[in-house]
């Protein structure tokens, strides 16, 4: 157990935006800070932190809470897992009532098997330092292929006797249970015979972004032989290989500073160059890219530089990675190596100045690649170059922004030397066939026949107006409704000649005052029923009490409105989020009130109630519910006051 002493310090000294930081970039946001939200995959950031008030929000996924909620859920971690990060994190020591034997079993069974890695880890390093044949095969071949000692320290690299159960024996004696040695997949078990899976083999460890051990590759140090180069730990509750990018531990940082992820293909490229001084690089590990990979480098940088082997550039493994990355809304560079050699290799021959430089120069825009793989590929071969200009456009389609594909094709066009239209078509194509893929209900063909379904929709569009202005309005109340402020407005006046006409009135009220009397005037009621509850208590309550206070609100009535409160407070928050200011597109800032915008959405709100009140008695009528011609009266009525808002509203708007 973890002393109170050592929670209470953690709390104090932990600080949300520091700690999520080291996840997700993060960006200043008025007095908040924003990123991209971990938790899902997308491409406009959504998630939202709060230095004031210590606080982290989702709203993509709706999670939200503090520093130890945030580690719970992003690296799931147990509470006391996550108190011991941080302590780590901060330098703080842990204070701890010694463990009994039963609570060491009770400790669940994922963080066993964190455990028995860790030491696993712990352990392949010290047969590398401290046995001589550690010494003679290990470590004498990481220095063979120039590793130096600090970058051997560094990746924690290790050595797996060549024996056939040493590393088994050691940690069931350490007391760790062959159970999770089995499940970490470190030990094989053969009915009563247990083995070293590692067995002869230099080991690299393989860390989450949070640095703990989630598995191991090891590589073979004979050449020739008919075992595999590289075996990796199989597939667990920790170690799931689609999720994991070799070297992101000690990548992550330079990834956020330098802006920029290289990817490559193995461990000891992502080794290489460390040691030559480039640290924003990632490993898949020779396995294909995965979108989960890809979004793990999505949350540090919206620029990934992949960069092929001499001999593997071109692929179809490699260029469906290509594809994912553009998918993600990415920027995808490509860097190939001369012939025959790897990021390894080339990076030890070079300086780090000079590996720059050819990264630089050799870099290519992924449309750029393509094409130059054309030119290989499908000199004079016309029906080659039409397969590989579709190709091109493929990947294109794959990007999510229009203004980009629209780049990318003028780009390409440029390139291949073929028009612009023709692309663009083909693009068009590409495009309505993914869309028929994902039913999106907007671009539904619309059919001669399908009357009744065309209706409902409109409807539904309607209804969602409604909720939102409604939405707006509950907000208006709640951030403004004691404001004073004057407003302009139009009333029916009679001239002389006895005309109608309508005039313009300033006056000065209070915003509460101002919508409750506009609103009253058509007698409808609101259409969503948490809103006209809370409208109703909102009304109320600031009738009642000119300093009326939210929280106090919050607090007293039902949850249920309750928490459409907070969600309607947080969502005007969310607003921050977007770039507005950074796309010349003009948001009032959420403290400012904007006294025409009020009085438009009152209009245009009235204009709804109206509209779904008129189509509300069009149905009675239709139904016979009610008697006819006072039905038909209310129509009437309610049709002249359409007009009159309309009216209203097109004068307010245009002033
Ligand atoms: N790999 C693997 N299993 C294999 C071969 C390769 O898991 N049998 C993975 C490893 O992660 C390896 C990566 O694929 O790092 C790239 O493979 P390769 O280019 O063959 O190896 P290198 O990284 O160049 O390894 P080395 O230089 O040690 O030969
Ligand atoms: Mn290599």
């Amino acid at each position: 157990m973890i002393s109170k002493t050592t929670i209470d310090n953690v709390f104090e000294t932990s600080r949300v935006e520091e700690v999520i930081g080291d996840f997700v970039q993060l960006k200043k946001s008025g007095s908040n800070l924003k990123g991209l939200s971990p938790f899902s995959d997308e491409r406009t950031p959504s998630f939202m932190v709060s230095p004031v008030k210590q606080i982290w929000k989702d709203f993509s996924s709706g999670k939200g809470g503090n520093v130890i909620a945030f580690l719970m859920e992003h690296e799931h971690f147990t509470y006391p897992e996550a108190i011991k990060y941080l302590a780590k994190k901060y330098g703080i020591e842990v204070e701890e009532t010694e463990q009994t034997d039963e609570q060491k079993q009770q400790a669940d069974e994922k963080e066993s098997m964190y455990l028995v890695s860790e030491y696993a880890s712990k352990y392949f390093q010290k047969i590398l330092h401290k046995t001589d044949s550690g010494n003679a095969i290990g470590l004498s071949y990481f220095k063979e292929r120039g590793f130096t000692a600090e970058t051997i320290k560094k990746f924690d690299l290790g050595y797996c006797l060549d024996e056939w159960d040493a590393f088994t024996k050691e940690a069931l004696g350490s007391g760790y249970k062959l159970d999770y040695l089995e499940k970490t997949g470190l030990t094989i078990v053969k009915g009563e015979k247990q083995f070293d899976r590692f067995k002869g083999r230099v080991m690299f460890p393989i860390h989450s972004m949070s640095g703990r051990v989630l598995g191991f590759g090891g590589r073979i140090l004979t050449n020739g032989k008919k075992a595999a180069k590289y075996l990796n730990s199989p597939e667990s509750e920790i170690y799931h290989k689609s999720k994991v990018l070799y070297g992101i531990y000690h990548a992550k940082q330079a990834i956020a500073k330098e802006d920029n992820c290289y990817l490559v293909e193995g461990y000891t490229d992502v080794i290489q160059f460390n040691q030559t001084g480039i640290e924003n690089v990632v490993s898949s590990s020779g396995t294909a890219l995965t979108s989960e990979q890809i979004r793990l480098i999505n949350r540090l940088t919206k620029n990934i530089t992949v960069l092929f082997d001499g001999d593997a550039a071109g692929t179809r493994a490699s260029l469906r990675g290509i594809d994912l990355i553009l998918e993600q809304g990415m920027n995808v560079r490509v860097c190939t190596f001369p012939e025959g050699e790897d990021p390894d290799s080339f990076a030890k021959k070079y300086s780090e100045e000079e590996l720059k430089v050819f990264l630089l120069e050799n870099a290519n825009d992924f449309i750029t690649y393509k094409a130059s793989l054309l030119v290989k590929e499908a000199k004079n071969d016309p029906v080659k170059k039409a397969d590989v200009i579709r190709d091109m456009v493929s990947s294109i389609s794959k990007i999510p922004d229009n203004i980009q594909q629209e780049i990318y094709i003028q780009e390409c066009a440029r390139i291949m030397d073929i028009s612009e239209d023709v692309l663009f078509t083909t693009l068009a194509q590409l495009n309505s066939r993914d869309a028929k893929g994902k039913p999106s209900g907007k671009e539904r063909p619309k059919k001669a026949m399908d009357v009744v379904r065309e209706e409902t929709s409109s409807m539904k569009v309607e209804v969602d107006q409604l909720y939102e202005l409604e939405k707006t309005i509950i907000r208006i109340l709640l951030l403004y409704g004691t404001t004073e402020e004057e407003f302009e407005d139009l009333i029916l006046k009679e001239n002389l000649n006895g005309e109608l006409s309508l005039e313009p009135i300033k006056q000065k009220q209070k915003v509460f005052e101002k919508i409750y009397l506009d609103l009253q005037e058509d007698e409808i009621a609101f259409a969503n029923l948490n809103f006209r509850i809370i409208y109703q208590t909102l009304i109320d309550r600031l009738n009642e009490d000119p300093k009326f206070n939210i929280e106090a609100l919050i607090n007293e009535i039902d949850p249920a409105q309750a928490s459409k409160i907070t969600d309607i407070l947080m969502d005007s928050e969310k607003y921050e989020l977007h770039d507005w200011e950074r796309m010349d597109i003009f948001v009032k800032h959420k403290n400012q009130l904007e006294v025409s915008e009020i009085n438009q959405v009152i209009l245009d709100l009235r204009l709804q109630l109206i509209k779904q009140k008129i189509e509300d008695l069009n149905e009675n009528a239709r139904e016979g519910v009610s008697h006819q011609t006072n039905v038909l009266e209310e129509i009437m009525d309610y049709n002249h006051l359409k007009v009159l808002i309309t009216r209203k509203s097109n004068i307010l708007r245009f002033r």
